[in-house]
């Protein structure tokens, strides 16, 4: 046997009887398991040797993407730069950014004003015509290695276009191809699903399932009518799906973004999310990933409440995601703006924080979803604000309709049932530049402008990967025209998904534009979380107890490094005396000297204090009991 099947051999074996028995678990078929151990074979040896020897690199070190040095960003390839071979072209406006880690939305084949922003696939192997070919797509990609970009394109899996081969097949009458869906002649079952299944789109999509006329069929179409949910329960759709994902790694996709997976398994009687043979099924994929292309990383899509979200990392020994997102994490820190009161960020932290640290998060301010606002209403309770009103508070301020808010955006599937709606602006508007602007308010633009910042200071001084909307590094406003969009005027997700104002770039090096101060602001911030080793992953991160609830103090402790990082999530100035020192690691100044910090109205600082000597550790060196506020 050559050294490359010694060295596949070797990583089947590893996984080979775990891997066998989840399969049979889901699928009781050795003759089917053994066909995909083939398959999974033949992608191996299509992999091209750059791939393989990357792999090899980063199964030496796995932990390669752990680094405090990584800066995502998410984009858009037709809004950034027309097409693949534009994003190409721009690499270097991204790297100017200091990212490494591109994340391009849906490129894959979808039909026009049926795509749900790409995320109903039509052929999971061609790229959407206007964006490029395939052969673009492998350019990219290796254009990206080598300038040590990691890629990351989604893998759309609950559900395919009903354009797709299969949908158009199965609508035809084919019996396979309807077995590779969920199909029911009558009402009878898709009613009994509806009662326990809630709903994803109640306004834009209302219902889990669509009825087709011409085939006297009901078919499931959890998220648009449009998208079939695929049956995982079927191994041919498995098989199928698992090849589509290796044929992504194999163009050199390094992070594969496992879109809506909690969604994947149905079972009646259930919620259909969450269930256990999702775990079954990303635990396969982790494995087969391993076995074939060690070097790529899955990212779960995971918009849930945080005891649902961890376990999709999975355990010691059977790990599942590499990476999730933070998704209640970014829905608090906007209910922190609104409210002006930290103390629900502070908690969510301090679970965050108790998780283990070799747990990797996506940490980001927003994207190209709604916002839901999925947050710990049991504790808010506890302080008087009750789900619902607090849910219309928070759709109030956000589109600007409270009195005194500076935010701009719109609702998103606003169920007047439920009375619950989701939000949509980007991270700029929601900071008040929009409003700002239109209004020629100078002082309102300074405010905006240090919210924006400290929000991402914020989000900077967390472990994981933070990812920057494309845009939001220039404060991109909302973005009003995919309402004369007929394919766009009904989600109005379009308003934060805009095109790149690439003019705006030029304000970058214009002192004193909004452009300038938030670009540069950002890359300083960039830059000292890379050079500082406080950021690192395995840093011992706290918060403390703060007595004015609009100051939140996040403390980062490594082996010889200590940084404190405090947010004034109120207009107010905050006057606060200050015993302890440090060096802000912003200005360069030295707050010793002051013997008082000064945080205007939403402003922030990073401060680097002396480490603790052990034998001099008393109460005046404890940042939370030397802390006393005044306003
Ligand atoms: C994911 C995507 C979202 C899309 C949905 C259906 O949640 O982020 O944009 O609508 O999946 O594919």
């Amino acid at each position: 046997m050559n050294k490359d099947k010694e060295i596949y051999q070797k990583r089947l074996e590893r996984h080979y009887d775990e891997l066998k028995w989840l399969y049979m678990e889901l699928y009781n078929s050795m003759e089917d398991f053994e066909k995909l151990c083939e398959a999974m074979e033949e992608m191996y040896d299509r992999r091209k040797t750059d791939l393989k020897k990357q792999d090899l690199k980063r199964e030496a070190d796995p932990d390669w993407f752990k680094g405090h040095d990584m800066l995502g960003m998410m984009m858009y390839t037709g809004q950034f730069a027309g097409t693949l071979k534009g994003v190409e072209e721009h690499l270097d406006y991204i790297k100017s950014c200091g990212v490494n880690y591109l994340h391009l939305m849906p490129l894959m084949e979808s039909p026009r004003g049926r795509s749900d922003g790409g995320y109903a696939v039509a052929d999971f192997r061609k790229v959407q015509p206007e964006l490029g070919t395939v052969e673009d797509l492998e350019d990219l990609a290796d254009q990206c290695r080598l300038q040590g970009i990691s890629l990351c394109l989604d893998f759309v899996m609950n559900h395919t276009s009903e354009d797709h081969e299969w949908a158009k097949r199965a609508r035809a009458g084919e019996k396979e191809y309807q077995d590779r869906y969920f199909f029911y002649d009558s009402w009878e079952i898709p009613m009994q699903f509806e009662k326990t299944v809630p709903q994803v789109f109640p306004t834009t999509a209302p219902g889990n399932f669509t009825w087709l006329p011409d085939l006297g069929k009901h078919v499931m179409t959890t998220f648009y009518p449009y998208q079939w949910d695929l049956n995982y329960s079927n191994p041919v759709v498995f098989h199928e799906m698992v090849m589509n994902f290796l044929f992504l790694t194999n163009l050199g996709i390094d992070v594969i973004r496992i879109d809506a997976v909690p969604y994947i398994w149905k079972e009646l009687g259930t919620t259909c999310r969450n269930l256990p043979q999702v775990h079954t099924i990303v635990r396969m994929m982790r494995m087969i990933g391993e076995i074939v292309c060690p070097g790529i990383l899955l990212l779960g899509e995971v918009v849930m409440e945080p005891v649902k979200v961890a376990p999709y990392f999975g355990t010691v020994e059977k790990p599942e995601c590499h990476m999730l997102y933070n998704v209640t994490t970014m829905a608090t820190i906007w209910h922190t703006v609104a409210t002006q009161d930290t103390r629900l960020l502070k908690k969510q932290l301090d679970t965050v924080y108790s998780l283990p640290k070799t747990y990797t998060f996506l940490n980001y301010l927003r994207c190209h979803d709604d916002i839901g606002w999925g947050l710990d209403y049991d504790t808010l309770a506890q302080w008087g604000m009750q789900q619902i009103p607090h849910k219309e508070f928070l759709n109030d301020f956000f589109t600007g309709r409270w009195p005194d808010s500076f935010s701009r955006g719109e609702l998103y599937n606003n169920d007047p049932i439920t009375r619950d709606a989701r939000f949509c602006g980007t991270t700029a508007s929601m900071c008040g530049v929009e409003k700002a602007g239109y209004c020629g308010d100078d002082y309102g633009m300074v405010q905006a402008i240090r919210l924006d910042l400290m929000l991402h200071a914020f989000m900077l001084f967390q472990a994981g990967i933070p990812v920057i909307y494309s845009g939001d590094e220039i404060g991109q406003v909302n973005d009003y025209t995919y309402k004369e969009d007929p394919d766009k005027m009904l989600d109005s997700r379009y308003i934060h998904r805009g095109a790149f104002q690439w003019h705006l770039t030029d304000n970058i090096g214009k002192e004193g534009t909004v452009q300038n101060q938030l670009f540069h602001g950002l890359r300083q911030l960039e830059i000292l979380r890379q050079t500082h080793e406080a950021f690192r992953a395995d840093a011992h991160a706290e918060t403390y107890y703060s007595d004015d609830p609009a100051l939140l103090y996040i403390c980062r402790t490594s082996e010889n490094e200590k940084l404190l990082g405090v947010f004034n999530f109120s207009q107010a100035v905050k006057i606060l005396d200050w015993s302890i020192g440090g060096l802000n690691l912003v200005t360069g100044g030295d707050v010793a000297e002051e013997k008082r910090l000064v945080l205007r109205s939403y402003d922030f600082v990073w401060l680097k204090l002396e480490p603790e000597k052990p034998q001099e550790a008393d109460a005046e060196d404890e940042p939370s009991e030397a802390i006393s506020c005044s306003q």
